[in-house]
């Protein structure tokens, strides 16, 4: 078999079939891989076939996903792909955003502008696939929202029935109006997250839903593309450091694996240093990490931030994160506070690109990591930006008027003045009488 299933548990690597319905190790209960006896590739022909795919007007070569489609061999039948012509996503030189980090240049590859606003849609191409060819006709998750707006999408063009599980009253507007519109039947749970997920992965093993969180790796071989159209961007000349936000895990564990890959196979010739952030609030990987702990999670039990997205305390895929962070050697994982997010996001902003909350803790974490000396101004460093502007502009707004709440969960709820945000780069509007005189004078004309 060239595809198959594998257990990541260094005492175990037991291996299963590819069309096993299974999450876990059967064996061990470890997390699965989704691992292959590669061909032997020429390096030099397959970036030269990733590239002629670009100018193909076939819609597996347009896709951002299947158009690395040597690098995640996993499918037997390509009519089981469902295209919304993912990835394809652009990387930003930031110079605000590099002179805020204290940085001379600072790239930023923007995953927020896939079909629907996030990076979910890379790794929801392969799920669905996947889903398919095992003739799943209902496909569920738990999601902060993302997840859930980007399955309820690939779902209603597969044909399949989307069952998503959100927190009640703790996901972003932006997301929830998606799975809405793309039918989905959506469930909100009176609870959080971690709740959800594990109702979700308990139902999906005794029932006929096809899972599609990030537990199944099937999904994280579609976000691998993330990491190598990325490389692909910088000529295949890695960058010292990639940077990404870290909630569920699965994205960091999906890049490391797809860098240790493309290594393994000769397509770049060492490694980048790789850095997990996360919220303070909801900072399970970044505790361990500074505590040396690395076997047992440090499960984080009521998760908080005003970065819904990341809001998660016990998130699946930690122990894929940690060998990530391993091949990545160098790097780490970090928290960064509510107030480092907001001003992070509204410099990214001021650099003419929008992005979510959990995306800005990248360039907070950056800052951060430069000013202890850790990465230097000179390093070529490239932060992933997970989500869009206008999948939660509650936050943005609040954040421009001065009134984002640090433990409020909704726009209007208020918990006390010291929990409130400074807005340092507000941009506020001016409310001005309709009167040309006024406005000239208000614009210095
Ligand atoms: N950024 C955004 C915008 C996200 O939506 C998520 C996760 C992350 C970062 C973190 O990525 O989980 O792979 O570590 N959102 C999931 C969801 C949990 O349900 O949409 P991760």
């Amino acid at each position: 078999m060239s595809a198959y299933l594998q257990c990541i548990n260094k005492n175990c690597q037991e291996k299963f079939p590819i069309n096993n319905k299974i999450y876990h190790c059967p064996k061990c209960d470890g997390l699965l891989d989704v691992n292959y006896d590669f061909p032997k590739l020429e390096a030099q022909e397959l970036k030269n076939r990733f590239r002629e795919r670009r100018s193909s007007f076939i819609p597996i070569d347009q896709s951002g996903v299947w158009r690395f489609r040597e690098l995640i061999p996993f499918l037997n039948d390509e009519r089981n792909i469902v295209t919304l012509f993912e990835g394809n996503t652009p990387v930003y030189d930031a110079p605000k955003s590099a002179s805020y980090a204290g940085l001379k240049k600072l790239l930023l590859k923007h995953q927020g502008l896939n079909p629907t606003g996030s990076f979910k849609d890379n790794g929801m191409a392969t799920g669905i696939a996947q889903a398919k060819s095992l003739g799943a006709k209902a496909v569920a998750c738990a999601s902060t929202g993302n997840t859930s707006a980007s399955m309820a999408a690939y779902a209603a063009r597969a044909g399949m029935l989307a069952a998503v599980f959100i927190p009640s009253g703790q996901i972003a507007y932006g997301k929830l109006s998606q799975s809405l519109d793309y039918g989905a039947k959506t469930l909100q749970i009176d609870g959080d997250f971690d709740l959800a997920m594990q109702l979700v992965l308990e139902l999906s093993q005794e029932s006929e839903l096809y899972l599609l969180n990030s537990i199944n790796p099937f999904r994280l071989e579609g976000q691998k593309t993330i990491a190598i159209e990325l490389l692909e961007q910088c000529a295949w000349q890695v960058p010292d450091r990639i940077v990404v936000p870290g909630g569920n895990l699965g994205n960091s564990s999906a890049i490391g694996k797809a860098l240790a890959e493309c290594y393994q196979l000769g397509l770049i010739d060492r490694m980048p240093k790789m850095h997990i952030i996360q919220a303070e609030g909801a900072n399970p990987l970044a505790q361990m990490w500074s505590k040396g702990e690395r076997d047992k999670l440090l499960m984080v039990e009521k998760a908080s931030t005003l970065a819904t997205a990341i809001k998660i305390g016990n998130p699946v895929s930690w122990q894929k994160a940690l060998r990530a962070l391993d091949w990545c050697k160098g790097g780490g994982c970090h928290q960064v506070s509510e107030q480092e997010i907001a001003d992070a996001k509204a410099i990214i902003g001021s650099d003419g690109i929008g992005s979510e909350p959990a995306s800005a803790v990248t360039l907070a974490g950056i800052r951060n990591l430069v000013s202890s000396g850790i990465i230097d101004k000179e390093e070529r460093v490239v932060a992933i930006l997970t989500g869009n502007l206008l999948k939660d502009p509650d936050y943005t707004v609040n954040y421009h008027l001065d009134s984002l709440y640090q433990k409020s969960q909704t726009k209007i709820e208020i918990i006390s003045q010291q929990d409130k945000i400074l807005a340092n780069f507000a941009n506020r509007p001016v409310q001005v009488a309709a009167e040309k005189n006024t406005i000239k004078q208000v614009l210095g004309l």
